[in-house]
């Protein structure tokens, strides 16, 4: 009850469809992709209107660019048959910026789903503070759950209704009034259009998740939170739904998303952060993530063995490996290989054999959440 009331005084109506297409205009999407969608029932008077019963995000006194504040958030699940407690949430503190693709990653057990089934409402939190559009999630829960569209980890749908029916249930749970609602556009952009009357239970995996992904945005959030969405989803259907993803990005939504795939998380999120054990230990821009991993080994096995580095490299970042293999660190843009190649030919070192090591995104995060006394080479 009290939800409906709040979403009928002022659902917030933050994702502007219309800008969809100017910042990545050129990039190609899926021919299910409706062009209607941008507005999707909404006439720019009562988009207008939309905002003025309740005060929106810009307007909350202090509220802040971020889109979502977390500050030393814990959570500790009670002890269980025969388990102790679990800390499941160490002091967290997170910024995620308006407008921003965040990729929250983490071993399994790490607390991404903790953290956003916080978000959520579905898990009460420890301690810490958390504010979701400006709204604090203790003093204006409403607001702040109504800032938000997740699709949790777990599929949780009706086998029994339809999508369309789905869809049409959500937004009566939210409040949306009918004339506002975009039912038909959003089973169109999830590819679902000619299922729209099938019982839900006979979806494929892949479609099941999609339809989260449409109920997660009925009432139009300005954020939405994704949690593993492309969890055991073939390649064809995980490259749809990156694809929705930048999609509603490009309508003007925060996104945060947790995910295994780190191609995906290096092509589509502009900030990550990985957690661990209930802590963060890397948060920031992907450009600097990418930046950090400004580093290359030159690995040369010489032909004789040697005590220690010898006199050639002695000046750069460089290791003896065992008695013969020198391995040389060195950031590409700053180092060109053929010069630490010319180096060695200038050198009377002997050289049996040369090689170049580069880092990625999954080595970074391989050395971040290892597990202690285990080696990252040999795991
Ligand atoms: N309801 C619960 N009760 C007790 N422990 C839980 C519960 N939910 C999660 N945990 C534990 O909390 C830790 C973090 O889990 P979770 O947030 O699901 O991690 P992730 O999503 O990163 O895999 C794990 O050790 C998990 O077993
Ligand atoms: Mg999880």
């Amino acid at each position: 009850m009290t939800i409906r009331a709040a979403a009928v005084a002022g659902d917030p109506i933050l994702i502007d469809f219309d800008r969809f297409g100017r910042r990545h205009g050129t990039r190609p999407l899926s021919a299910v992709r409706p062009r209607s969608l941008p507005r999707a029932g909404l006439d720019d008077k009562e988009r207008g209107t939309a905002m003025l019963d309740e005060p929106g995000p810009d307007s909350v006194p202090g509220a802040s660019a971020a889109a979502i504040r977390i500050s030393g958030l814990e959570k500790v699940y009670r002890a269980q048959s025969g388990q102790p407690p679990m800390r499941a949430l160490r002091g967290v503190s997170l910024e995620i910026p308006r407008g921003s693709i965040f990729g929250l990653l983490g071993p399994n057990g790490a607390g991404k789903s903790t953290l956003i089934n916080i978000l959520a409402g579905l898990v009460v939190k420890s301690g810490g503070q958390v504010e979701i559009n400006g709204y604090d999630l203790d003093a204006a829960w409403r607001q702040a759950r109504l800032s938000i569209g997740v699709m949790p980890q777990e599929l949780v749908l009706d086998p029994f209704f339809s999508p369309r029916q789905t869809l049409e249930l959500q937004a009566g749970l939210y409040g949306v009034p009918p004339s506002r609602r975009q039912t038909e556009a959003l089973l169109e952009m999830v590819g679902l259009a000619d299922k729209a009357d099938v019982y839900s239970r006979t979806l494929s995996g892949g479609m099941r998740r999609r339809l989260m992904m449409a109920k997660a945005l009925v009432h139009r959030p300005p954020i939405v939170i994704l949690d593993e969405p492309t969890a055991g989803v073939d390649i064809e259907l995980r490259e749809l739904l990156w694809n929705e993803v930048r999609y509603i990005n490009d309508a003007g939504a925060t996104i945060l998303l947790t995910t295994h795939h780190f191609e995906e998380v290096e092509a589509i999120c502009d900030r990550i952060a990985i957690i661990n054990r209930g802590s963060v230990v890397l948060n920031g821009p992907m450009d600097e993530m990418l930046a950090e991993l400004d580093r290359k080994e030159l690995v040369v096995r010489l032909a004789e063995p040697c005590s220690e580095v010898p006199a050639a490299f002695s000046d750069l970042d460089a290791y003896l490996q065992g008695d013969r293999t020198v391995v040389i660190g060195y950031q590409p843009t700053r180092t060109r290989t053929v010069d630490l190649l010319g180096r060695i030919r200038n050198s009377e070192l002997e050289v049996e054999d040369l090689s170049t090591r580069e880092p990625n995104l999954e080595d970074l995060f391989r050395t971040l959440t290892r597990e202690p006394g285990t080696d990252a080479a040999h795991p």
